[in-house]
């Protein structure tokens, strides 16, 4: 049977990494062979691309062209071989990113991004999304007590507020899959509300 794709995702500063954290380990303890990957990133092309992504300044199509070149390698060489082997596949992010923050933050053509996403994964979706939704100010507060901001954690209160927006229109968009949850609350709190959801995929 295929695996379940499952992809997490939130504004930086969100606390998304320790929720992965958390989800990686409870799918583990179920003895469910689980492969756990990032975006931008996962394979080792794929991981150089991130460099750039998080360092060099480029134009928002440029941009957008890197991260769905390095998301064909990570559906080829990764994602989908994985989900044929029976195994779940857990990312730190997807192509809804790409949606709130190509789309949402920089102003990149809906349509764009959706003829890119076509070529890229044809009918490939994601099974099931946790969105970590909070204030961009919230988030601001975070990021300032934690390590040298990346080219994207830099941007504005208002370029994380439309990021935020467009995570949530994807949301909307499509019910079937998201779960949202309230990441202003304490991560211990967000963690058992996601593992009670995810305890339903059983
Ligand atoms: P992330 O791994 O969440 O950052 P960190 O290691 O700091 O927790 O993601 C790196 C950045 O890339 C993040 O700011 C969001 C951005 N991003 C996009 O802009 N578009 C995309 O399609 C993806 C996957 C990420």
């Amino acid at each position: 049977m295929r695996g379940l794709f499952i992809t997490l995702e939130g504004i930086d500063g969100s606390g998304k990494t320790t929720q992965v954290n958390a989800l990686e380990k409870w799918i583990r303890s179920r003895g469910i062979a689980l492969h756990r990957t990032r975006e931008p990133g996962g394979t080792p092309l794929g991981e150089k691309i991130r460099g750039l992504l998080l360092t060099d300044e480029m134009t928002p199509l440029t941009e957008t062209l890197l991260f769905f070149a390095a998301r064909a390698e990570h559906l080829a060489k990764v994602i989908t071989p994985a989900l044929e082997r029976g195994q779940w596949v857990l990312s730190d992010r997807f192509t809804d990113a790409t949606y709130a923050y190509q789309v949402g933050g920089k102003g990149m053509a809906p349509a764009t991004v959706e003829d890119l996403e076509r070529l890229v994964q044809g009918p490939l979706q994601p099974d099931k999304t946790f969105l970590f939704d909070l204030q961009p100010e919230v988030a601001a507060q975070r990021l300032a007590q934690a390590r040298a901001a990346d080219r994207f954690e830099k941007e504005s209160v208002d370029f994380f507020r439309r990021v935020r927006e467009a995570y949530l229109t994807r949301a909307e968009r499509h019910p079937e899959r998201f779960v949202i949850l309230d990441a202003s609350q304490d991560p211990a709190v967000v963690t058992q509300q996601m593992l009670a959801e995810a305890q339903k995929w059983l």
